[in-house]
């Protein structure tokens, strides 16, 4: 794992677009794998701006994201697709039909995660695969204590994840309490991941996952089994480490 110390939060997340931006140069029509949440955000402006510049073309890129809340529709605001619209496909020039996300409205969840296996099986691995990390050491939705081995899955989500996650909604109970997520088997697939974590709130975890034995209690400490992770995170999330 090479770690890259980053400033601040501004820091990290344009280290983080710069090397979003290499994989794209470097392959126009690369597999990126996509993540949600806050922590991404800066990175997508700067990957916006940059193709606003003209010195990213996204026409070839095909994007999978990691999860997606069971129950959302696609144009409601707290949807993971329409978090995906609204802070880059909508911004580039991205060909909609090249970005895959599991899908929320399928109530079927067997349905859901089979179709979207099926989706990444026939996009191949992404050559890059971003990733956030939740305060309990979740990598897309796959939480604490369960198996390294899996594919797209429906989780129910811990009661530490809904609190986390209640702060994009209006109240705790309108945070839906599934998602389907790939799987850590599937994560691991990818050729390079690209980890991305700023704040004091994260330093305990950083260095639990990081620094600490791999545990399924602790999902992204698996990482540290991947030959090709690029940590990117501010000083204050490597302040324990
Ligand atoms: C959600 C997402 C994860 C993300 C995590 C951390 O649970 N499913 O992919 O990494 O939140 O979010 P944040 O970056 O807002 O701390």
């Amino acid at each position: 794992m090479r770690i890259y110390k980053a400033k601040n939060y501004d820091d990290m997340s344009r280290k983080a677009a710069n090397i979003i931006s290499a994989q794209i140069i470097m392959k126009p029509d690369c597999v990126l794998g996509l993540a949600t949440g806050s922590t991404p955000l800066g990175a997508y402006r700067h990957l916006v701006e940059w193709y606003e510049k003209g010195d990213l073309d996204f026409s070839e890129v095909i994007t999978v994201n990691l999860d997606e809340y069971k129950g959302l529709t696609r144009d409601n605001p707290q949807s993971y697709y329409y978090f995906m619209n609204e802070n880059l496909f909508g911004k580039v020039n991205i060909d909609k039909n090249r970005t895959y996300l599991p899908d929320g409205t399928e109530p079927d969840s067997n349905t859901a995660c089979q179709k979207y296996n099926e989706i990444l099986k026939a996009v191949g691995a992404p050559d890059l695969q971003l990733l956030g990390l939740g305060h309990n050491g979740h990598i897309g939705f796959n939480e604490p204590g369960e198996s390294f081995s899996t594919e797209t899955h429906c989780i129910t989500l811990s009661e530490q994840t809904i609190k986390a996650n209640a702060r994009f909604f209006a109240t705790e109970e309108e945070v839906p309490r599934q998602a389907y997520t790939m799987g850590i088997k599937t994560i691991m697939s990818a050729n390079k991941i690209l980890l991305i974590v700023s704040g004091e709130a994260k330093a305990d975890i950083v260095k639990e996952a990081f620094f600490g034995p791999i545990t399924p209690h602790v999902p992204a400490s698996i990482l540290q089994l991947h030959p090709n992770v690029f940590l990117v995170a501010d000083e204050a999330a490597l302040s324990k480490c």
